[in-house]
């Protein structure tokens, strides 16, 4: 038998090999491409954390423009002059400052009251910074002569003032007074406690040394909204849950910091789900139901400054003792004065302690403060006595500062 006859026709390959090699060339690069979703989701948690610096100050344009109108003024006229910022904290007030201060053109000293190891150590950090050495303790006097000798305007910013609290305030009523000893100061006060200037205001008016005010009021659910869209990417989070979680926050407290950390949380756990549901809203909720309102709490009461945390200290564990959700003023002051000698901070006075329990602490919705009925009975002839009470919606506040 003979073999079978070969075509004499020569197969034709397939591909030409400049189109394998051009089809490898393209595979090997979608293998590196990386996941755009993947991106947007790193990159917008990113620019949710807190040390993320935005480009512009969103729903601050008007506060932003006075202050700058006012510094501008006070760096012309031959005198100094003082600036008060007040407002919760999360409402963007570091923020707006840091950023007019950019546009002023003048040399600044920036100094957090929260890290110095007592107040009257600010004297001390102005001075060294001014002087860029480190010094030995430096007093008011010390500061004027540093300032005069360098003999040009300079705006001293105090963040965080509340921690310059003490005993009688006369430590803020010496920084408020600081521009008329000396021309070349310009002081910037930012304050997280809302009373502050009702309470200096009156002797500041007596001395002729009263700031010009900018309070900061809480965000709007429709400024938060804005401030999350420009931080995240190609709508990773959808417009409906963004306008829950804006909504919920302005619910709570204003406190941007909340919104941005939930979106941020938000996304962390959406992204490690095997299934994703195109929306972000029962996530949202959930966060929000599971630490949401505490963690608001919680940051509401980091926040105070350091006497306002003891007081209220002192009255959860006087509730805590009693097992019960009310107290006398006079009973938490007992409790407040040792713990006060414990924590090392000044003690206040009867009047000062109800102060801070019936304006700050009231006005932070953690406690209420209301006449007590049964005692008032027994105290006939006396001035009514007054009691504390856990605000009522807050009754998580005691779970959390007993638990935790
Ligand atoms: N208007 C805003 N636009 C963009 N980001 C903001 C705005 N306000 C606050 N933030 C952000 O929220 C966080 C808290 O703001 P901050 O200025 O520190 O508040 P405050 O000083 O009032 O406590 C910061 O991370 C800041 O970048
Ligand atoms: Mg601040």
């Amino acid at each position: 038998m003979g073999r079978p006859a070969r075509s004499a026709r020569v197969a034709e390959p397939l591909f030409s090999v400049g189109e394998v090699v051009k089809k490898l060339a393209r595979n090997e690069h979608q293998l590196k491409k990386p996941e755009p979703r993947k991106e947007w989701w790193r990159t917008s948690q990113d620019r949710l954390s807190l040390s993320f610096v935005p480009d512009n100050v969103i729903g601050r344009e008007s506060e932003a423009l006075l202050l700058k109108d006012t510094l501008d003024g006070l760096l012309k006229a031959d005198r100094g002059g003082a600036v008060y910022v007040s407002g919760l904290p999360g409402t963007g007030k570091t923020l707006t400052v840091k950023r007019v201060l950019g546009e002023v053109g003048c040399r600044s000293i920036w100094v957090n009251c929260a890290s110095q190891g007592e107040p009257r150590a600010i004297y001390g950090t102005l001075c060294d910074r001014l002087k860029g050495i480190t010094t030995s303790v430096s007093t008011e006097a010390n500061l004027i002569a540093t300032l005069a000798m360098k003999g040009e305007k300079t705006i001293l910013v105090l963040d965080e003032l509340d921690f310059l609290i003490t005993r009688d305030l006369s430590l803020l009523y010496a920084v408020f007074e600081l521009p008329k000893k000396c021309t070349e100061a310009i002081v910037i006060g930012i304050a997280n406690s809302v009373d502050l200037p009702e309470r200096l205001l009156p002797w500041l008016r007596a001395c002729q040394s009263v700031p010009v005010v900018f309070p900061f009021r809480p965000y709007t659910s429709d400024t938060i909204e804005r401030i999350i869209l420009q931080r995240i990417e190609k709508d990773v989070i959808d417009l409906p849950a963004v306008k829950l979680c804006a909504k919920k926050t302005a619910a709570v407290n204003g406190d941007v910091r909340l919104a941005l950390d939930v979106c941020r949380a938000a996304i962390e756990s959406m992204k490690n789900k095997p299934s994703r549901p195109n929306s972000f809203i029962a996530e949202i909720v959930r966060i929000f139901e599971s630490r949401g309102s505490v963690s608001g709490l919680r940051r509401t009461m980091e926040n105070l400054p350091i006497q306002q945390q003891v007081v209220l200290c002192s009255f959860v564990s006087k509730l805590a003792d009693q097992k019960q959700k009310e107290a006398t003023l006079g009973s938490v002051y007992d409790e407040y004065q040792p713990m006060s000698l414990r924590a090392g901070t000044s003690s206040l006075t009867f009047g000062e302690f109800s102060n801070i329990c019936s304006s700050s602490l009231t006005q932070t919705g953690l406690v209420e403060v209301a006449e007590a009925k049964l005692v008032k009975r027994k105290s006939a002839g006396r001035s009514p006595r007054r009691q504390l009470s856990l605000a009522s919606p807050r009754t998580k506040l005691l779970r959390l500062c007993v638990g935790e």
